[in-house]
């Protein structure tokens, strides 16, 4: 596909998966697969359009910070319209609200607003949205870290992003090769538990309670980029709260989450670390985390190891030794094909590592993944996730993830 084929490609899925309701515009990741807005989602969907439509891009944020609760958590869902069209049957039970689900996912918003914000300069915006933003931010800093460990703890494997991704199969008490059926079952469990105790997050301390690596690094990430934002619009004390914040949690990520190169998701009073292999390993490059010698070991390890990660179509969501390794995108029912982050490629993990990468240096290994994504796309056009080996497409159609990759040719374009 050549560069402008691309643009116009993701161009076009995202004009026909742009919606408007009560004058909210916002984009579906898929029309048949996911007909919502989502909160991850719509930070790396502004993140695209800001490559093209900036109305969009700053329209999309602002629909997706529209439900915020109360406390300032942000939903990871917002239904704005009942879809009849939705196939996913599960999209419509069980996740807790009216209007919304009772869950959040990884909080890119502060990065996806200044992103947006880097194009124009245009400061209004970042003040448009600060309030929502800090609420949000000072949510996670403070109830989503009961014991006062400087980390984020997620309370359902969907707030990972990363639905039924293996680091959560102990916790949930299945074996690493199970049903989807099972593995969702769990968590509508989680979602009724957490509803029944009335959101009040740290009571689910002993119910499910992660410290989950990526969470933590984008966690990272966004307070120092809204530590930045705050000091563009003035509020110089947030901006030094949130800049020692983020440093606090890259700490805390040091000391409790690492061994032998490796940081690990960890869980309970005793900071177990669950010690599977997922793409996980390498997000903390994505905050700057790592030393250079850490990041080094990372990318010789594990990164370019054709035992694990070094697979004919780039980076698998899990090393390929792992038990659980489930290429085929569907899982063991064969039946539901939706939303597997057990061993197939996703776009929004490449785009992390290879946002990663570039800052430690490694920018072969970055532009790899950048023309491996580029032949996923052109092999088997944009779909949810990706067969490691084969290259193949499965799971939702006209999925928009693919525009990452936009990004990532325009930041080459751009950096070279
Ligand atoms: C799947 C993914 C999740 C994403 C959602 C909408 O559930 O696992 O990360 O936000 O689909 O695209």
């Amino acid at each position: 596909m050549a560069k402008m084929d691309l643009k116009r490609a993701i161009a076009d899925i995202m004009r026909a998966n742009a919606r408007e309701h009560e004058g909210r515009r916002y984009t579906v990741p898929s029309p048949q697969a996911y007909p919502y807005q989502w909160l991850w989602d719509s930070c790396f969907h502004s993140i695209i359009l800001a490559h093209f439509d900036m109305p969009a891009a700053k329209d999309e944020l602002r629909s997706v910070i529209a439900r915020q609760f109360e406390n300032g958590m942000l939903p990871h869902m917002i239904y704005w319209q009942r879809s009849a069209t939705a196939v996913h049957k599960y999209l419509d039970i069980g996740w807790g609200k009216e209007d919304t689900s009772s869950i959040t996912q990884p909080p890119m918003l502060a990065y996806a607003a200044w992103r947006v914000f880097e194009r124009d300069q245009d400061a209004a915006f970042l003040e448009e949205l600060y309030p929502a933003m800090s609420r949000f931010y000072a949510y996670l800093l403070t109830e989503r870290d009961p014991r006062r460990i400087h980390l984020a703890g997620i309370i359902n494997p969907d707030e990972s992003g990363e639905d039924n991704s293996p680091r959560f199969d102990a916790l949930l008490g299945l074996e690493a090769v199970h049903t989807m059926e099972e593995n969702f079952k769990k968590r509508l469990v989680l979602v009724a538990e957490n509803l029944a105790r009335d959101g009040k997050v740290a009571e689910m301390l002993d119910v499910f309670w992660v410290e989950d690596v990526p969470f933590n690094a984008i966690l990272v990430e966004n307070l120092r980029v809204l530590a930045d934002i705050a000091a563009k619009l003035n509020h110089e004390r947030d901006a030094e709260y949130y800049r020692s914040e983020a440093e606090r949690i890259a700490e805390a990520m040091r000391s409790l989450m690492l061994e032998d190169g490796v940081y690990w998701s960890i869980h309970g009073e005793k900071h177990e670390k669950i010690k599977i292999k997922t793409w996980a390993v390498f997000s903390p490059l994505f905050a700057g985390i790592p030393t250079q010698e850490e990041a080094e070991r990372l990318v010789r390890e594990h990164l370019l190891n054709s035992r694990e990660f070094a697979t004919p179509f780039g980076i698998p969501t899990v090393a390929t030794d792992e038990p659980s390794f489930d290429p085929s995108g569907k899982g063991r029912d064969k039946t539901v094909t939706f939303a597997n982050w057990r061993g197939p490629v996703w776009m929004a993990s490449n785009w992390f590592i290879f946002h990663g990468l570039r800052a430690y240096g490694f920018n072969a290994e970055a532009e790899k993944i950048y023309k491996d994504s580029l032949r996923l796309l052109e092999k088997s056009g944009f779909r949810e996730h990706y067969h490691p080996i084969t290259g193949r497409g499965y799971g939702a159609e006209q999925f928009t993830w693919g525009g990452l990759v936009l990004d990532m040719q325009e930041t080459l374009a751009v950096k070279a």
